[in-house]
């Protein structure tokens, strides 16, 4: 599977809001994505951003006027509305969601959206006071009956000074939403449990034992997953991720507290996914005060082993595969006969063996290498991909195996 956006058609309405000058960003990261992208400006947009920035990121032709003809035999709003996989509206004022939830068809814009059969998603963006009013709030509850998808403003600094619900998500957040509009729903009505990151094993108040997983192969999984329709928990070591959005993330530190929650969480979950770096072992003691050059113990560590998370919870799932068990492991050498040995010893349903000997997979990087090997002894090797990708190819393999 590439991108789910590759030559989608993606027609983006940009209203008047002070975000507008956000999503030329957007275009861009579209485009990344493999999208094809055209933008329509309604007169408030154009008052915010110039047709021409977005002409030049997007490489398209900018529609601002309903009536400006470019082809003869084309009707701006029917071809429009025709070609589009998806319309995305953002910013949305709140006068273009008021135009759409009357059903007017004033401007292009509002017009496009009354003749596409196209899924429609609004990122409302205005000052909070305007979004909460009644007005607001019943046109959006309206326009999600006629089953757009609205994604909540984040709560925050406007830019007029107030503070409340009303600016633009994070990219990252629209384009989870986007992307689940295009991969299959085959988690829908499942719930998965994913840990991602590195455990921190304090030593005194200022040092721990730790690895350099940096969570992004966990947070892959976790964002694949809430875009494929699961209900997503993610119970993550310390990382300098943003937390993916529609998941329900649990922040722990050590491999102790990741068992606790793990094993207080895993009860009615469908798959657990253990992408975390689990640290094997903690030192034996943690000193409350920082320890001195000159004391002993700061010379010999004296560790004790961690909980087996993934061990504990293979022995209690006994000869049944509930819940599905997938666990990673990273390796250096001999990576399939320690990935079959980890499997076996797990007693887990899919084992994601890392190569880590080239310098683009395993920890740190946005790229991944894996072999995925199941307990019908099968063999599934897969090429160079991005951790975004690989975390769609594991799951296609779990939903096969959940499925029977
Ligand atoms: O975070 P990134 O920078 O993106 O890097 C991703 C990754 C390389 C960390 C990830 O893809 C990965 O391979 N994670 C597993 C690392 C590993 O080598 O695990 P392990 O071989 O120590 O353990 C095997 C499995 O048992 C893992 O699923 C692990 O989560 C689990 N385990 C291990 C120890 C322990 N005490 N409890 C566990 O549950």
């Amino acid at each position: 599977m590439s991108s789910p956006l590759a030559d989608k058609n993606i027609v983006l309405g940009v209203t008047g809001s002070i975000a507008a000058y956000k999503v030329a960003d957007w275009v861009r990261a579209l485009k990344r994505d493999g999208a094809r992208v055209t933008v329509i400006l309604s007169k408030g947009g154009a008052r915010f951003m110039s047709p021409l920035t977005f002409a030049a990121l997007s490489g398209n032709h900018v529609y601002d006027d309903m009536f400006a003809i470019t082809a003869a035999e084309k009707i701006p709003h029917i071809e429009l509305a025709k070609q589009c996989d998806l319309l995305l509206v953002a910013p949305a004022s709140a006068g273009s969601i008021a135009r759409m939830a009357q059903g007017l068809a004033d401007d292009l814009l509002s017009t496009v959206a009354l003749a596409t059969e196209a899924p429609v998603m609004l990122c409302p963006a205005m000052n909070s006071k305007m979004y909460l009013h009644p007005a607001t709030q019943t046109n959006i509850a309206r326009l999600e009956e006629y089953g757009y998808k609205v994604i909540k403003p984040e709560v925050g600094a406007m830019a007029c000074g107030d503070e409340g619900p009303g600016r633009l998500p994070e990219w990252h957040v629209a384009r989870n939403a986007i992307f689940s509009t295009f991969v299959p729903q085959d988690l829908a009505g499942r719930s998965v449990l994913i840990t991602a990151g590195p455990t921190w094993e304090p030593l005194d108040p200022v040092r721990f034992l730790s690895n350099r997983s940096s969570g992004k192969m966990g947070y892959a999984l976790a964002a694949a997953a809430s875009q494929r329709g699961a209900k997503v928990t993610l119970v993550t070591g310390p990382t300098a991720l943003p937390l993916p959005s529609g998941v329900n993330s649990i922040q722990i530190t050590t491999a102790q507290e990741m068992y606790d929650e793990v094993i207080n969480r895993y009860e009615g979950i469908d798959v657990v996914v253990k992408a975390a770096a689990v640290s094997d072992f903690r030192p034996d003691s943690q000193s409350t005060q920082k320890l001195k050059k000159s004391s002993t113990t700061a010379n010999t560590l004296t560790l004790q082993a961690n909980p087996d998370i993934l061990h504990t919870l293979g022995e209690r799932k006994g000869k049944c595969h509930y819940p599905l068990l997938v666990g990673f492991a990273a390796e250096s050498e001999n990576h399939i006969e320690e990935g079959r040995r980890k499997l076996r010893e797990k007693n887990l349903d899919l084992m994601v063996v890392n190569d880590i000997t080239g310098t683009d997979c395993g920890f740190g990087v946005d790229t991944n290498r894996v072999t995925m090997l199941d307990y019908n002894d099968t063999t599934e090797e897969l090429p160079l991909l991005s951790k975004e990708e690989t975390a769609h190819r594991v799951w296609d393999r779990a939903v096969r195996l959940l499925n029977g």
